[in-house]
């Protein structure tokens, strides 16, 4: 029996890692992407590379060059595949991009996700729905939190937030960027076709989502770009709060796991925070160290006194929810393992 699985978003980090994990698994692939990635970023941004190594590597896989704003494509796309399950990774990823391009930005993260939601109740209701938000959904409120400064990082010093941020956690009454706010809007609606139409949906809120499959740029992707900048010999921005500024950091392996095991036993309208924990979380200077220890060269860097808008000092997030909805899922891939396989992933892409 065909199983047709419809990820949109598909040349990019997740979408490509969902296409490459999925197909391993008896799923017939239909991608969605049109390279807006850059034309939000500019040419380094440019994912063509990854959509053909999907179509090099993956048997059957169907590329489709189709933009989630356009409603009625993504209707007629909808009823034509009919999938199984769709995984709607499609993006204006950056917080501090969507400041220059409002519009472009809540089209495509607000309303293209609605145009999928939509289309999903129409043509396939029953199929699961995951959504991948954002820790930004938060806004700047985690920055609220009792903080203890160390040599390399920030950490929480409120017992609550021992094992990080939960789900529970407000995402009202704070400072989110445009980026953040749109993104707001996908996640309750998610959540709303979950409740309201009892479909199966859940809202990812990502923290760091990162592997060797990704076009990291200043703006959006920090330890891919991090070891790029490292392994090129240039100058890495940081950006206020020390350098000691902490971020949970998830394989994108790991990401496609936990979708595969909603997909397999959907709830409705769920959300969880999926980074990688505190085992996974590292500082900036961390990250440094990390990255030199597998690149052999010492990483260069530029201090800038002001931190960007909204950004958060201390996060990562508690996985306890996922874990115990979800048993059979946990982290399989360590923060070093992960920093090691972006290393040799850039010192590949630069030579072929
Ligand atoms: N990477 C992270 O650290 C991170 C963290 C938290 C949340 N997320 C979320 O995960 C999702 C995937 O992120 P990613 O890192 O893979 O981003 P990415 O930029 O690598 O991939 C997104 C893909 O979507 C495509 N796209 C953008 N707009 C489109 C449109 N209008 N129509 C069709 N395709 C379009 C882009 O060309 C790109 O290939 C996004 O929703 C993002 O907000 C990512």
């Amino acid at each position: 029996m065909q199983k047709p699985l419809l990820v949109t978003g598909s040349s990019g980090l997740i979408g490509s890692e969902v296409c490459q994990y999925f197909a391993t698994q008896g799923y017939t692939i239909h991608g969605v992407d049109n390279n807006q990635r850059a034309v939000f970023f500019g040419p380094q941004g440019d994912t063509r590379w990854n959509q053909k190594r999907l179509a090099d590597s993956i048997a059957g896989f169907t590329h489709h060059e189709l933009d989630i704003r356009d409603r009625a494509a993504v209707l007629t796309l909808v009823r034509a595949v009919k999938p199984c399950a769709i995984v709607h990774a499609a993006a204006q990823p950056s917080h501090d991009r969507a400041a220059a391009i409002p519009f472009d930005d809540f089209d495509t993260n607000a309303v293209g996700t609605l145009n999928l939601l939509e289309a999903a109740r129409q043509a396939c209701p029953e199929s699961p729905f995951v959504h991948m938000s954002t820790n930004k959904v938060y806004g700047d409120a985690p920055n609220s939190i009792t903080l203890k400064e160390q040599p390399m990082r920030w950490d929480y010093s409120d017992p609550a937030y021992v094992n990080g941020i939960p789900e529970t956690f407000t995402i009202d009454q704070s400072k989110h960027s445009l980026f953040g706010a749109s993104k707001v809007a996908a996640d309750v609606m998610v959540q709303e076709y979950g409740r309201y139409f009892s479909m199966p949906t859940c809202a990812l809120r990502g923290g760091c989502l990162t592997g060797p499959n990704h076009s990291g740029v200043e703006l959006h992707g920090f330890l891919s770009y991090l070891v790029k900048c490292n392994l090129e010999g240039r100058e890495y921005r940081v950006f206020g709060y020390k350098g000691k500024q902490v971020r949970d950091n998830i394989h994108s392996l790991d990401v496609a796991r936990f979708m595969a095991a909603f997909i397999a036993a959907p709830r409705a309208g769920e959300v969880y925070n999926l980074g990688g924990g505190k085992t996974n979380s590292c500082s900036i200077l961390e990250a440094f160290e990390i990255a030199a220890k597998f690149s052999g060269k010492k990483q260069l860097y530029t201090y800038v006194e002001q931190n960007r808008a909204g950004d958060h000092i201390c996060y990562y997030s508690n996985l306890s929810k996922m874990r115990s909805h979800y048993p059979s899922w946990d982290i399989s891939i360590s923060l070093e393992e992960t920093i090691r396989q972006i290393v040799e992933a850039w010192k590949y892409r630069t030579i072929v």
